[in-house]
């Protein structure tokens, strides 16, 4: 009994010394392992006569109950201690600056595009697309432009293969390929927004590869104010209802009267600026009524039907939308620049 009294008294503060969780696992062992203290000690109660014995066996059980408590809250204070230590390692600072995702946002060119088209579908239009590896026959003869004519100078044109497979100079083709299509029988309102090549240097204002948006209507009695209350509809749209469409007297091989698209500059207000040079009007498309010849070549007898037919330069729109002075920006691919348009979204 004295024996379990000493043992009682060590258990009370030997946990006191423990300074880890592996002292406190050895001293698990020296008590309650298999030849531990106090397993000892138990074993010995058969050595212990009846009278004694119940108390001998409770004086066991306290002593084993003292050592599982302390034992326990010793191995909860170390754990304790090391779940704060690790949380204190892992906290995160919410004030250091956050590192910027960046995420995509539409190409501004797109963007402009996709407007027209809202307005011309609006309106009825079709969206078409056509081959950007073209025909001579589509993209020149059949638009009025036979072979040698001196017309064909002004659109420096990239040959693929001789004299008759190009990378198209301009989106007219697919109005070639729409009539064709419509077989001479059915009216046609359809765009066409789409890349366009010439053998131009590049520089702030050209680019050997563009987009235009091309257009063409054929209907019946089409005039001259169709196209004009049309294509003020869409500039209106796009850069607001004081801007003014004018038309003045040009000259393109498919189209007969042929004018050039002037707005008002959308910089100045018309005032006179340098993006429009002092003229308060920036050329905007050429257009005109569809020639007889090119009617009549795809199909359509110009004696029933008649149409008009545009061409719009889409960079020149988007500059002009996005203050933008030089047609490269569009094909740069240092995101930096691209961004600022993006944030001028946000705002
Ligand atoms: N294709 C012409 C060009 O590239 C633009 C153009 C002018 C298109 C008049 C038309 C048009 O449809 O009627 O310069």
């Amino acid at each position: 009994m004295k024996d379990i009294e000493m043992l009682l008294s060590e258990v009370k503060s030997v946990f006191d010394k423990v300074k880890d969780i592996n002292e406190l696992n050895e001293l698990k062992v020296l008590y309650m392992g298999k030849k531990g203290k106090i397993t000892e000690i138990n074993s010995h109660i058969k050595d212990v006569s009846n009278d004694m014995k119940k108390e001998f066996g409770m004086k066991v059980n306290e002593v084993k109950k003292l050592f599982n408590e302390k034992y326990e809250s010793k191995k909860k204070e170390f754990e304790d201690y090391l779940l704060n230590k690790q949380l204190e390692e892992e906290r995160i600072d919410i004030s250091l600056p956050a590192t910027r995702v960046s995420i995509g946002a539409p190409n501004i060119l797109e963007k402009v595009i996709e407007e027209i088209e809202e307005v011309f579908l609006s309106m009825g239009y079709d969206v078409v697309d056509g081959p950007e590896i073209e025909e001579d026959k589509y993209n020149f003869e059949m638009l009025n432009i036979p072979k040698g004519h001196p017309a064909r100078d002004a659109q420096d044109t990239f040959y693929i293969e001789g004299d008759e497979i190009l990378l198209r100079s301009q989106t007219s083709p697919v109005q070639v390929r729409s009539m064709l299509k419509g077989e001479g029988k059915t009216p046609i309102r359809m765009i066409c927004p789409g890349k366009t090549y010439r053998r131009d240097d590049d520089d702030a204002s050209h680019s050997h590869q563009f987009m235009q948006i091309e257009g063409l209507l054929v209907e019946k009695d089409i005039s001259l104010s169709d196209l004009k209350g049309t294509l003020d509809v869409i500039f209106k749209r796009l850069f607001g209802e004081d801007v003014e469409v004018r038309f003045r007297p040009s000259y393109y091989q498919f189209t007969e009267p042929s004018v050039e698209v002037d707005i008002t500059c959308v910089n100045c207000h018309g005032k006179g600026c340098a993006v429009c040079k002092r003229t308060g009007w920036v050329t905007v498309a050429g257009a005109g009524i569809v020639h007889p010849n090119v009617l009549r070549m795809s199909g359509y007898d110009p004696s029933v039907w008649s149409g008009f037919a545009f061409g719009f330069g889409a960079e020149r729109l988007a500059m002009m939308k996005y203050d933008i002075d030089d047609i490269r920006t569009f094909y740069n691919t240092d995101l930096r620049e691209l961004r600022v348009f993006d944030r001028e979204d946000e705002e």
